[in-house]
């Protein structure tokens, strides 16, 4: 059973259609990324999913039941973006607030928040006021305080927003921590490097539709481009191979061959093997994570607010009005 399934899932915000029938599927222990520009629907998605946000229509469904049923959001815990919490708490009553809305002992709270502060970095600040954290330590007090009833699922909205490396890394710890023990995490983070570190799956929205959505190694993956190295002193027969249909490019030492459409590597291997050539190396190309999101962003119809004329049209936009 999938922990998180949308099928055909839109959201109309009066004529903002922010999700416009999204389908995604969440296996039990992955570690799941949301990517999409600003505006695309990814907080809109997980409000959905977690019953804040009333959907228009199509299905969402959390660990089997509809979302926002409440013997499903006891199983949940929630980050979300630009949280503020009320500042006269401390880092231990704040914990102490939730425990109790969790329905937790008082004797389990007494002993558990400690231990849940330790696990994020900030035990030795817990009796100060949320007023005198940092912005990384309220992000560490958040995470604190969305995992602590243990829930089976996990949503980060930008969880390391505002944390120093270490703490990115040991974010990203804690998230591969959660996953060895069977908990799901849905994560959503603009940093493409940290979701493609610890991601295994990843969705990628744009305005609304569903664009991509894979393993990381196969978003990653550029199709049918091989470096092909030899051992020293041996020349790559550029010219057969070009005859055989790829094409040859000299990169560094070495030579970068794209395969022709539906064609695979092994005969030029075998070309190689029959030339009595050593291969000594041989990669598939791949783009990082940014490349592709990049690239997909780029490719966009006219209309994305990343285009140059929209902007020039909201700069102006004040100044005809004081007219
Ligand atoms: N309560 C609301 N009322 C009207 N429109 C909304 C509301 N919430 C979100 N929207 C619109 O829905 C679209 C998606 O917003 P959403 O917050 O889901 O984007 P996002 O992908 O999380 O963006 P970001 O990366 O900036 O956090 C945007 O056009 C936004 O303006
Ligand atoms: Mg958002």
């Amino acid at each position: 059973m999938p922990v998180i399934e949308t099928r055909d899932l839109r959201k109309h915000y009066g004529p903002v259609k922010a999700l416009k029938g999204v389908s995604i599927r969440v296996e039990p222990g992955e570690i799941y990324g949301l990517l999409g520009q600003n505006g695309a629907g990814k907080t809109t998605l997980i409000k959905i999913l977690l019953g804040i946000v009333h959907k228009t229509d199509g299905s969402a469904d959390l660990l089997g039941r509809p979302a926002g049923t409440v013997a499903v959001r006891q199983q949940v815990g929630y980050l979300p973006e630009d949280h503020r919490f009320p500042e006269y708490h401390t880092g231990y009553s704040l914990m102490d607030f939730y425990g109790q809305l969790y329905g937790m002992p008082r004797a389990d709270r007494r002993r558990k928040i400690p231990e849940m502060l330790e696990v994020v970095g900030i035990k030795a600040r817990m009796d100060y006021r949320i007023r005198t954290y940092s912005k990384g330590m309220k992000q560490r007090l958040g995470i604190a305080q969305s995992l602590f009833h243990d829930p089976a699922v996990v949503f980060l909205d930008e969880p390391t927003d505002g944390v120093d490396p270490v703490g990115r890394r040991e974010i990203r710890d804690l998230m591969q921590g959660l996953k060895e023990r069977g908990k799901t995490v849905f994560l959503n983070s603009h940093l493409l490097g940290e979701v493609e570190q610890v991601c295994d799956r990843v969705a990628i929205l744009q305005r609304g539709s569903l664009a991509r959505q894979g393993t990381v190694a196969d978003l990653t993956r550029q199709a049918g481009r091989f470096v092909i190295g030899l051992a020293p002193g041996q020349e790559f027969p550029s010219d057969e191979v070009a005859r055989l249909g790829y094409s040859v490019e000299p990169v560094g030492g070495r030579v970068e061959v794209t395969l022709p459409d539906g064609q695979g590597i092994d005969p030029v291997l075998g070309l190689l093997h029959a030339r009595g050539l050593n291969l000594r190396h041989l990669v598939e190309k791949k783009q990082t994570l940014e490349d592709v999101f990049v690239a997909m962003v780029d490719a966009a119809d006219p209309g994305t607010d990343r285009r140059p004329g929209r902007r020039a049209r909201e700069v102006g936009a004040p100044a005809a009005r004081r007219k």
